[in-house]
């Protein structure tokens, strides 16, 4: 039976593995993002290492096969990311110096502006979540048991509100989002991706 616990450092490479079988659009990224370290490195990890007291993962047998991760203050965890984050990257990934052209082009991006991340509509949400299982996981409570973890650690640690970003497209996950009581928050602009909220508690 699956179990949740919190993260530990020796769940990093589980953690990464369970990011790139996720990453694209709630499906298997390796053919899209062929480079196994890039997703990782923006959508999960930093927010293991920087924030592990927030990281809970879901293991069978204590293999992790589930986690979610996030920050308590979205603004806080930006600047953390471009100072003791990004440094870790930038020899690895350079900041791209043109428009990106293709999907890792865009990552790359993505992973040199995480100022990004600091939206004025979502001020009011200042934690932020990501949470990923692997497919034979998935449909069985452990997402909603996850959730509630996650959410009752960060109402402990008095922090009101939590959001989250998604890709529209990925409509199995708003609906788990959706039966969890997250609300749409509107953010001008945005299409491609939702902007979703919640209370902690
Ligand atoms: C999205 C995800 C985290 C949900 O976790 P899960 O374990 O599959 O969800 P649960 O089984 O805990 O479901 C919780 C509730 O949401 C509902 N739900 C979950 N997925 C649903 C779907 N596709 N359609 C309708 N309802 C759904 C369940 O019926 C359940 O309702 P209940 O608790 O009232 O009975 C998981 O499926 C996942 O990792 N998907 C791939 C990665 C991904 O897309 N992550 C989110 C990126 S934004």
């Amino acid at each position: 039976m699956p179990e949740i616990r919190p993260y530990r450092p020796s769940d990093r490479d589980a953690v990464a593995d369970i990011c790139v079988r996720t990453a694209d659009n709630g499906g298997d990224s390796r053919s899209l993002y062929p480079d196994l370290d890039l997703m990782p490195s923006i959508f999960a990890l930093p927010y293991a290492v920087l924030e592990p007291e927030l990281a809970f993962v879901l293991t069978d047998d204590d293999h992790p096969v589930g986690y979610i991760l996030g920050t308590a203050d979205t603004p806080t965890f930006a600047t953390r990311f471009r100072t003791e984050w990004l440094p870790l990257l930038a020899d690895r990934y350079p900041a791209p110096t043109q428009p990106p052209s293709t999907p890792t082009d865009l990552m790359i991006s993505l992973m040199h502006d995480p100022e990004r991340l600091v939206i004025p509509e979502v001020a009011a949400y200042p934690a932020q979540l990501h949470i990923d299982l692997l497919p034979p996981y998935q449909g069985a409570g452990h997402g909603r048991a996850l959730m509630t973890t996650f959410l009752n650690a960060l109402a402990t640690a008095g922090i009101p509100a939590i959001h989250l970003s998604m890709l529209t497209s990925n409509t199995p996950a708003r609906a788990f989002y959706d039966r969890l009581t997250f609300h749409h928050i509107p953010v001008p602009n945005a299409d491609t991706v939702t902007y979703l909220g919640r209370s902690t508690s």
